[in-house]
């Protein structure tokens, strides 16, 4: 009798010494490694991975899509049981889930959102991310709140908010909606929105800095009222143009309300420092786990509805936005 028991209480220490997910190999492929918000949602989903005791593989698509999806034929080759993929271009994502349909493995689309007539056509494709309108919306709040409660903002005091927009890459569903929403929010608050200038700086810093220097140069910082980024990386790179001209340092007499988006360690730092006015929390945290247990529940054919996560529509995560900001200096 006690040797039966013993039997049956080993056996049910392995069974929960050895995780569910051993073994199952994850295909991560990644617009492009050099991109400081997806390394924070890299780390994310390795981490989750390793405590789940499953191996993920990430591959680095360099922003170029057919290298992306020779990427996704190498992974199914090598017999990975679900993909995860943050396309290059949202718009191509067919051919990927084409692909995955046809080697019947599940693919969960992250940070890149597909159309839904993309996703449904296959069962097994899912997106986890965060809704765009609302990271636009909660950036705008920030600037209009700042606005209202600094009479000194309204550096030509019309009235009305003076803003640069740097916009992301062409066609991202964040580049689309968070220049739309952020213009929306500040009108929805009472303030008319005017645009002194825009341009796309694809997400990238340097890019930025450059585009910014320009403006500056051209329409003085004493003209500028506001600059709106979709990112984070993107409104560091006006400051540091800012700082060229000796704005942003500190001196409340020549400063520029900047927000950006991400709430990266750069950015809260530059918060800290009072060179940014603040930022909105993108979750990779949140995501990137998110996406790995629905990987893994996907390849395992465990209940998606068991994760801990909302699944919407039957084929989303939303994780949601939140502000960020440091208060007075
Ligand atoms: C982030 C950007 C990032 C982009 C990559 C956005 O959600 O806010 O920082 O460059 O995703 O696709
Ligand atoms: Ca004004």
């Amino acid at each position: 009798m006690r040797k039966v028991f013993m039997t049956a209480l080993i056996f049910v220490l392995l069974l929960v010494s050895c995780s569910y997910a051993e073994e199952i190999k994850i295909g991560s492929c990644i617009y492009r490694f050099n991109d400081a918000f997806m390394l924070r949602f890299r780390n994310a989903m390795t981490t989750e991975a390793e405590k789940e005791g499953a191996t993920i593989t990430h591959a680095d698509g360099q922003d170029d899509q057919p290298t992306q999806d020779a990427q996704v034929d190498e992974f199914i080759q090598a017999g990975v049981k679900v993909l995860i993929v943050n396309p290059v271009n949202r718009m191509d994502a067919q051919p990927i889930i084409d692909k995955a349909k046809a080697a019947n493995i599940p693919v969960v689309f992250i940070n890149r959102e597909p159309s839904i007539e993309i996703l449904n056509t296959y069962d097994k494709a899912y997106y986890v991310g965060a809704k765009a309108e609302e990271s636009g919306q909660l950036s705008g709040e920030l600037i209009a709140e700042y606005f209202k409660s600094h009479p000194e903002a309204d550096k030509n005091h019309d009235g009305k908010l003076q803003f640069i927009m740097l916009k992301g890459q062409n066609g991202h569903q964040d580049m689309i909606l968070r220049s739309r929403y952020s213009v929306e929010a500040i009108r929805a608050a009472g303030i008319e929105p005017v645009e002194v200038a825009s341009a796309i700086a694809n997400w990238d810093k340097l890019e930025a800095m450059k585009i910014m220097n320009g403006f500056v140069m051209s329409i003085g910082p004493e003209n500028i009222e506001a600059v709106i980024a979709n990112n984070d990386e993107m409104a560091l790179g006006a400051i540091e143009a800012l700082k060229i001209v000796d704005y942003n340092k500190g001196d409340k007499d020549a400063y520029v309300p900047v927000v950006g988006v991400d709430a990266n360690a750069s950015a809260l730092d530059a918060m800290d420092k009072g060179e940014m006015l603040g930022t909105v929390l993108n979750d990779a945290d949140n995501q990137g786990t998110a996406a790995v247990k629905l990987a893994l529940a996907l390849a395992s054919g465990k209940d998606i509805n068991s994760i801990g996560y909302e699944i919407t529509d039957g084929k989303y995560i939303w994780v949601p936005y939140q502000k960020v900001t440091r208060g007075e200096k």
